[in-house]
């Protein structure tokens, strides 16, 4: 089956929906979970798991993108990875870490790409009064937040929403939505899934 590594930088509420998945019959197995921080939550429910952990802090790279990227390739090589899902992983990727991965990388994003790429994007939705939202699960390419959609799941805006309670309603989406997709794409499928 395909190994899976799994990008976190904080809760990993998306990576423990995602491990939940992999069982049975399903295509893949969480082979990696790694951070850029060590003290994302994540990390230790992984290890609980038995699945192997990594973190490569990208702080004492001072801002050297290209330096951070060949860590973070070096870090994954050994692990025999097939697929890398990044899942509320916090550093932008550029093209010479996603070049290799194109085709094999998933993200998800918490709006309805190509609307609000980059940060704050319930705060941006609501301030732009959509009346619905979501998230998108896409490959990366090495433009952000870009890259063919493979699965949207929309929620209503309410009237009294604040970007929390958009972010957590959006959130029980993402956890249905990233393991349908994952599934799919493992078994070679790459039709978008759109939820409802
Ligand atoms: C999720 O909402 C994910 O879509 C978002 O961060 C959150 C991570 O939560 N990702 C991004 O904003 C990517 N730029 P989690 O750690 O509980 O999965």
């Amino acid at each position: 089956s395909k190994r899976v590594a799994i990008f976190i930088s904080g809760g990993g509420s998306n990576m423990r929906a995602l491990v939940r998945s992999m069982t049975g019959d399903h295509p893949a197995r969480p082979a990696l979970v790694l951070s850029n921080t060590a003290d994302a939550g994540g990390l230790e429910w992984a290890r609980a798991e038995g699945i192997p952990t990594e973190v490569v802090d990208h702080r004492p790279f001072k801002g050297d993108r290209a330096a951070f990227e060949t860590a973070l390739a070096e870090c994954v090589a050994p692990h025999a990875i097939d697929i890398i899902a990044l899942a509320g992983f916090m550093r932008v990727l550029t093209s010479g870490f996603v070049t290799p991965w194109r085709g094999r990388m998933l993200n998800i994003h918490p709006s309805l790409l190509p609307k609000y790429r980059g940060l704050d994007t319930h705060a941006r939705a609501l301030a732009a009064g959509e009346t619905e939202a979501g998230c998108t699960v896409h490959e990366v390419t090495p433009a952000l937040d870009d890259g063919p959609v493979l699965g949207q799941a929309r929620v209503p805006v309410l009237p009294d929403d604040t970007p929390e309670s958009l972010a957590a309603r959006v959130l029980e989406q993402e956890h249905i939505l990233y393991p349908i997709v994952l599934r799919r794409f493992a078994g070679g499928d790459r039709r978008p899934v759109m939820l409802p």
